[in-house]
């Protein structure tokens, strides 16, 4: 090596030799070089306005150093940059907006939950109760979602699921799979169409890999979906090219009529156009036809080269999936039923207790290490007390844990013979293990909460690391342990302080792991979040109770931060209406009202708002589809609607931008009534409230779509 090193280009990287081939010599000077060129690039980064080597290539470097290090884990040096905590972040994907959002689905666990999702359709799409629904089922397949974008025909975007709204940019890696063509060759396809999928790696496939990566002294794989999904993420795409990667689709982004009718339309479809959706599926007609794939496909699971971990039920028709639409992130139209979870025996080592955001107390068991359906289990949770109580979980007991999916692991049950003598029950600690305040059970509450609010830290650090999460703040780079860490040296306490960090940059600095570049780095990353939907911002306070959803509902009621925040303050003033406004709401029950009215009475929590209120830029609620007619209306519907249910007919109004609420008041836009209104319509009319029958209501709905 030169005293000077040349600078290294995207040819050099190009060029240098696979990290297979390398020896164990080669690959020992390969990472001291890489160890010293990639600080020197971090030093030139911020001595230095003009950056030395373009992004891709630095990512080139740490993605080589990466990928030496998991071939020679043994060689990984002090210094290396992936052993700095809080250096600057490994390279990313860019992010990409999906066409429509790629949902998930709702699970069924019972026959029990495939009957109320049949009556469900059946009463929302104002069905006979016996009326025929062609239900198209097939294998739930366990990889990873992926979207592909094809323009005028040709591959031109693969991207991940990422939240649902926004994923990653995985184009070049996603070209190497063989099952994914490049190009569409049929004349009547649209400019523009995604294609929805599951990647997955088959088991026999995945066996082999892990064989030859045990060889070659790299750490193998837990399960094949996280093989397939840990070689969809590699930033070097010839990586991704060599894994037996195989695409499954299932879907498009939205619902394209002339594409197809139907969801067996589409397989035909697809498979004509080159793909392969060559998984068992079948038509069925019937709640028993259904459970009888189900079973079938149960039956055939160990047989089938890949892992499944249910069967996807969808409504043939595309028209009836239009119109059923989706409830958070979910489509009412279709249905994941679950196989039954794997289970597994093990032994309780000890018994914790975790302090939640809200200071609820959790027990956990700490297990002894056990593989439950392919993936090592050692912590399950114990929800609280009672359930210990109910199933006398004690420390030392054998005991059978279960886990389904990406469900937390549970302990089903204590195996009573194996019982070692000298076991006590367990007691709950009756004060908070972190901040040993009083921990407070009330009455009618199966959660034991610690009282300490502020003063506990286990409290404030979990409040403020759901404020960045990612359907909060969204802040990247600031992970749980940067919290913790920050909160121990006092550079945050409430969530305002995040956007003071860089007033402490010197501490910041002066820290272990972090650099000028991983620092300026979180700063940008922080700054970009000061402008924030007001949806988002209250979901991000944590106040128990208010989920995603309810936050969406109140951003939308209020519209500003300002009128929220005033209306929040008034649910305490025995005058004020607000209560029983809110209470109107459909989804609003009084113990959210409650959990507000607490939230809202606390100084701490106004002196927080105060702050959040001066650094924010608070963005107004926007419906996404308003409409002038419908917007911000409020409206009570009555009597039964011939051409479509309540359930389609609220969701209608509440797509357009307006509020339905159960009761007719003063403050009420229209009363629709349909037949048999009952006293809502009396009602409305002494009150003066205009009145619409179903036909007015359906002009008034095709006027504004
Ligand atoms: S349909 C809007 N069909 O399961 C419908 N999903 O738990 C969305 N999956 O995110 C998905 N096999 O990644 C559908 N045959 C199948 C599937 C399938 C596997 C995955 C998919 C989805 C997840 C939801």
């Amino acid at each position: 090596m030169t005293e000077h090193p040349p600078i290294p280009t995207a040819a050099h990287m190009a060029a240098m030799t696979p990290v297979e081939s390398l020896s164990r010599s080669e690959a020992i000077s390969e990472l001291a070089w890489l160890a010293s060129e990639i600080a020197r690039l971090d030093q030139a980064y911020h001595g230095n306005d003009d950056p030395v080597v373009s992004d891709a290539v630095y990512d080139a470097l740490w993605q080589r150093n990466r990928i030496l290090e998991g071939r020679f884990p043994d060689l990984i040096r002090p210094d290396s940059p992936s052993q700095r905590i809080g250096a600057s972040p490994l390279p990313t994907f860019a992010k990409v907006t999906h066409q429509t959002p790629m949902l998930s689905l709702d699970n069924a666990f019972s026959e029990q939950d495939v009957d109320d999702f049949l009556a469900k359709l059946r009463r929302f799409l104002n069905l006979d109760p016996e009326a025929e629904i062609a239900i198209w089922a097939g294998p739930k397949i366990d990889g990873l979602a992926i979207s592909l974008r094809y323009e005028n025909g040709r591959l031109a975007l693969a991207a991940t699921r990422g939240d649902g709204v926004t994923g990653e940019n995985v184009t070049a890696n996603i070209r190497g799979i063989n099952s994914i063509p490049a190009r569409l060759d049929a004349d009547d396809i649209p400019d523009r169409i995604e294609i929805r999928g599951e990647i997955y790696m088959k088991r026999s496939a995945f066996e082999t890999l892990n064989k030859a990566r045990i060889a070659a002294g790299e750490k193998p794989f837990a399960n094949p979906r996280n093989a397939a999904a840990g070689s969809v993420r590699q930033i070097d795409p010839t990586i991704t090219a060599g894994r037996p990667l195989q695409f499954f689709p299932y879907g498009i982004g939205g619902i394209d009529r002339h594409f197809a009718t139907s969801q067996s339309g589409l397989s035909k479809r697809l498979t004509a156009l080159g793909f392969h959706p060559h998984a068992p599926a079948r038509l069925c007609r019937s709640a028993s036809e259904m459970l009888a794939f189900y079973q079938y496909m149960d039956r055939e699971r160990t047989r089938i080269d890949f892992d499944i971990d249910g069967v996807v039920y969808k409504i043939n028709r595309w028209d009836w999936q239009q119109r059923m639409g989706a409830v958070g992130r979910a489509p009412r139209w279709a249905l994941a039923h679950k196989f039954a979870a794997e289970q597994a025996q093990t032994t309780v080592k000890e018994i914790d207790v975790q302090v939640g955001r809200t200071g609820i107390l959790t027990p956990v068991a700490r297990l002894e290490p056990v593989l439950v359906g392919g993936v090592n289990v050692t912590n399950a949770t114990l929800h609280n007390e009672d359930e210990v109580a109910r199933k006398d979980i004690r420390c030392g007991d054998r005991v059978i844990v279960q886990r389904a999916g990406d469900v937390i692991p549970q302990v089903v049950a204590v195996i009573l013979k194996d019982r070692p003598a000298d076991t006590l029950p367990y007691r709950m600690p009756q004060d908070c293990p972190v901040c040993h305040s009083p921990a407070i059970r009330l009455p009618g509450e199966a959660a034991r909460r610690c009282s300490g609010g502020f003063a506990c830290s286990a409290q404030t650090v979990e409040r403020l690391k759901h404020f960045v999460s990612r359907n909060a703040l969204d802040i990247s780079g600031l992970g749980h342990t940067h919290i913790r860490a920050f909160w121990e040296k006092g550079l945050i306490k409430i969530p305002g302080d995040l956007f003071r960090l860089q007033e402490k940059d010197a501490t910041i600095i002066a820290q272990e792991g972090w650099s000028r570049l991983s620092a300026d780095n979180l700063y940008a990353a922080i700054e970009t979040r000061r402008e924030i939907d007001l949806d988002r911002l209250i979901y991000a306070l944590g106040i128990p109770q208010v989920g995603q959803t309810t936050a969406k509902l109140l951003a939308k009621t209020y519209g500003s931060f300002i009128n929220w925040r005033s209306a929040m303050m008034m649910l305490d003033h025995p005058e004020s209406e607000i209560r029983a406004d809110l209470l109107a709401l459909d989804g609003v029950g009084s113990s959210l009202v409650d959990s507000l009215a607490l939230f809202f009475r606390d100084p701490d929590h106004q002196a927080l708002l105060d702050d959040l209120a001066a650094q924010l830029r608070i963005q107004d609620f926007v419906a996404s589809s308003s409409n002038a007619l419908l917007d911000g209306k409020t409206i009570v519907f009555t009597g039964s609607l011939d051409s479509m249910s309540r359930s389609e007919a609220k969701v209608a109004a509440e797509s357009l931008g307006a509020k339905v609420v159960g009761t007719v008041s003063a403050k009420t836009d229209w009363v629709v009534t349909g037949a048999n209104p009952g006293s809502k319509a009396r009602k409305a009319v002494d009150l003066g409230v205009k009145t619409l029958n179903e036909q007015e209501w359906q002009n008034l709905l095709s006027g504004s779509r």
